[in-house]
């Protein structure tokens, strides 16, 4: 038993698992230039006002799952680590005054977040999201574009079969008639709630309906939908969106049961799930509308839209399916040097760095140990070539070795990276040898 552990919830992202995770922070960073989204950066800690206030009081997230930071000085400050993003980058949305550049203001971030939650599967105290804001547009289109775009991601880390479960919760126009219509529902039954329930029946009943407690199912099955109680404004909204959704050719699920967990959102709702697990607390990724958001952060009325997908679960997903993630490993080297005299470390090393200088990746076996074991941990490491250093380097030449195709070749040192250069490029478009 090791001494120190990595504290429960959370775990170290081992090589390959973090090149998993590079894999698909690389095609996010890819999508979102291409879509028109800009990074941001926000502290991974903030007053915790921000999340109280943003995601709202009570919640799972900020009542049971906030991290809160024990205070260090005097001065009153009260923070708490990032449980998402979104209250964050909208309050820096307003610290900044992006309400004077151009709208919408197209937002993305990637990075970890942080929620006290009982781990289970899937369900992690520190979690990576891929997170895009889109502020100052009321949408509909842009609901759309940004269903697109979260689509697009999955299939382009190769989950091609992601369903959207779509629905719209309303606005502070319609809410409020709702709210009651939901109490006077779960009223009767208040006698059988869980404790959790009960207590937030009165201050929250919205979130009765995205409880985790099992016993909550059967009532919340048959609880009245705010889909039905939309107030025209919203109805004709959420309608616009489905057109630009059909017309973009995405097929979707209306999910009336679907309400989100923070306390934000308005209208569009959605989330994103593989086909079989809909519905439990394993989604993909989610996201909504939340019209009121920056004013109640103290800016200006404004409305926005934006989603987190959590790429652990992902990763997951992915290794579920016979280890697609690691199709496109990073870190292997093409390269790897060996050499036929196991004391001839001088050698293969210079020959790596000259490779490496070359913009090669390669690395150089420095054991010192006999040629037969080199070349396995060369086949172990996925390296697409080996650079064996022989006899022949009293000519200027070495062996050169392509390890999928089988095939091996006398090529002068002088031309080695050439040789190397071109030898990969036809690997990645599936081509001849060297
Ligand atoms: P969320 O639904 O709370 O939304 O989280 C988004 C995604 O993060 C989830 O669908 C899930 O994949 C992942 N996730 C959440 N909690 C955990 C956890 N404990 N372990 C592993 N993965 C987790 C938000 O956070 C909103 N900020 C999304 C958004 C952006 N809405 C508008 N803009």
């Amino acid at each position: 038993m090791p001494t120190y552990r990595a504290p429960r919830g959370t775990r170290d992202l081992l090589p390959d698992e973090r090149a998993a995770f590079r894999r698909l922070e690389t095609i996010a960073s890819m999508l979102a230039r291409r879509y028109g989204y800009r990074e941001i950066e926000t502290p991974m800690f903030e007053d915790a006002a921000v999340f109280e206030r943003g995601v709202g009081a009570v919640t799972d997230v900020v009542e049971k799952e906030l991290f809160r930071i024990a205070r260090r000085t005097e001065e009153g400050d009260s923070w708490a680590l990032r449980p998402e993003p979104t209250a964050g980058i909208v309050r820096a949305y307003i610290e900044h005054g992006m309400q004077t550049w151009p709208q919408p203001v197209k937002l993305t971030m990637t990075g970890p977040m942080f929620r006290h939650d009982r781990p289970q599967a899937g369900r992690f105290r520190q979690f990576w999201q891929f997170d895009i804001e889109a502020i100052g547009d009321p949408g509909p289109a842009i609901d759309a574009e940004i269903i697109e775009l979260g689509r697009a991601f999955y299939r382009l880390a190769g989950l091609d079969d992601v369903e959207v479960l779509l629905n719209s919760i309303g606005d502070a126009a319609c809410r409020p008639a709702y709210i009651k219509t939901l109490i006077a529902y779960f009223e009767p039954h208040a006698a059988e709630l869980p404790a959790l329930e009960r207590e937030r029946l009165h201050k929250n009943p919205m979130r009765l309906l995205d409880s985790k407690d099992p016993a909550m199912a059967e009532l919340n099955a048959a609880a009245p939908r705010i889909s039905d109680l939309l107030c025209e404004p919203c109805r004709i909204h959420f309608a616009a969106v489905r057109e630009h959704l059909e017309a973009l050719g995405i097929t979707y699920r209306i999910e009336p049961g679907l309400v989100r967990g923070l306390d934000y959102y308005t209208r569009t709702a959605f989330e994103f799930f593989v086909p079989g697990r809909e519905g439990g607390q394993q989604a993909l990724g989610g996201g909504g509308r939340y019209d009121g958001l920056v004013e109640l952060l103290g800016g200006h009325p404004t409305p926005g839209i934006g989603f987190g997908l959590g790429l652990d679960r992902i990763v997951i997903a992915l290794e579920a399916r016979a280890g697609e993630a690691r199709q496109e490993l990073e870190g292997a080297p093409v390269a790897v040097v060996v050499g036929a005299d196991p004391a001839a470390t001088a050698v293969r090393l210079k020959v790596a760095t000259d490779l490496r200088a070359a913009g090669i990746a390669a690395r150089a076996d420095l054991g010192r140990r006999k040629l037969g074991k080199q070349l396995e941990s060369a086949a172990r490491d996925r390296a697409h070539f080996v650079v064996i250093i022989g006899d022949e380097l009293a000519d200027g030449n070495v062996q050169l070795k392509d390890l999928d195709a089988g095939s091996q070749q006398l090529v002068a040192l002088a031309d080695l990276a050439r040789k190397l250069v071109s030898g990969e490029r036809s690997h990645r478009h599936g081509g001849g040898d060297a």
